[in-house]
């Protein structure tokens, strides 16, 4: 099982778009994928089941990550593969393939977890105890994906919300890689080495933890890897992006510690327009070879083949 945060903080760069869609990608050619929501914003969850059904199915029922979330440590009395969902209508338009995609909802109650979350970590009298209480929280969803369940799946690809709060710091503890979808514009590349930045500071701080026995043996280092930036939402005229957009992806890879994957995914308003309404992805619903299904595949052997994952092409 390879575990992949999908993360950048920079708000409507197409992460949830990404997550969906190369998850499906992945499960057309015979990958089992578990999608996991950690966005309050609950759009991946949006993008598999109606409103009705989410009300009725999965928030009144507390099939939530937010349950899970709450519990005094994360997942204490609620089993996260409790929470685990198979949307009907993605997995009808898999059929035959041999994959699967299933999924853990979010909860537009999970903003106000994620601040307690955070106070939580305050009030210890020792440094020993503060530090626990840093390793236990912090390494609460990876603990939890180590269970038996989770081996059946081969991807799990967890989509952020566009903070670096406590839950997010939680998927980037869990994952042993992380994608980084982005604009090719001043804005998105701006915070790019930030975010590196602020990995990097978290995997010290947890590791530095885990080192001086702040912890249970149980807590392990990290040593999560970034697989790339993918440029989305680009503009593609003759095969070459415009000037203006492949300055920045230049820049970024000249100067930024974070690297860019070759592949990208164009701006197709076509295809993503009605993010969600269907309940299936638009790389699944799509009939034509066109250019933006031909940057899906190519994005999922890069992906794929970086995770060592096979999976044979549509
Ligand atoms: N390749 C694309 N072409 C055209 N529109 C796109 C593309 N990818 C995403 N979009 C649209 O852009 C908007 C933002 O995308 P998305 O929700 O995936 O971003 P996000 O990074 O998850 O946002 P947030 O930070 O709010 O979670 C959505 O309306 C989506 O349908
Ligand atoms: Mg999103």
């Amino acid at each position: 099982m390879r575990v992949v945060a999908v993360m950048n903080y920079k708000g409507g760069v197409g992460k949830t778009t990404l997550t969906a869609n190369l998850g499906a990608v992945a499960a057309s050619r015979g990958l089992r994928v578990l999608l996991l929501d950690l966005d309050p914003q609950t759009n991946l969850t949006f993008s598999f089941f109606s409103i009705d059904d989410w009300h009725h199915r999965l928030k009144d029922t507390h099939r939530t990550i937010k349950q899970w979330y709450e519990d005094d440590v994360p997942g204490r009395e609620t089993p996260l593969a409790g929470l685990v969902v198979t949307p009907e209508r993605v997995n009808q338009a898999l059929d035959g393939t041999g994959g699967c995609v299933d999924l853990i909802s979010s909860h537009l109650g999970l903003i106000d977890i994620d601040l307690e979350l955070a106070a939580r970590l305050g009030g210890a009298t020792t440094l020993e105890t503060s530090k626990r209480k840093f390793l236990d929280l912090h390494d609460c969803l990876r603990r939890a994906l180590r269970d038996d369940f989770f081996a059946g799946y081969d991807l799990v690809l967890i989509d952020c919300a566009p903070n670096f709060g406590i839950v997010t710091k939680t998927a980037i503890v869990a994952s042993e890689h992380i994608l980084v979808p982005a604009k090719a514009d001043y804005l998105s590349t701006l915070g790019l080495d930030y975010l590196g930045g602020n990995c990097a500071d978290l995997v010290q701080q947890f590791n530095d933890f885990v080192q001086h026995k702040g912890g249970s043996s149980a807590h392990e280092p990290i040593d999560p890897g970034f697989l790339g930036v993918v440029f989305t939402m680009v503009q593609v005229y003759a095969q070459r992006l415009t000037a203006a957009q492949q300055r920045y992806v230049d820049e970024v890879q000249a100067n930024s510690q974070v690297p860019v994957l070759k592949s990208y995914i164009r701006n197709n308003t076509t295809y993503f327009g009605d993010a969600g309404e269907s309940g299936v992805p638009a790389m699944l619903r799509a009939t034509r070879r066109d250019e933006v299904v031909r940057e899906f595949d190519e994005l999922a052997d890069e992906v794929l083949g970086a995770l060592a994952l096979s999976g044979d092409r549509r």
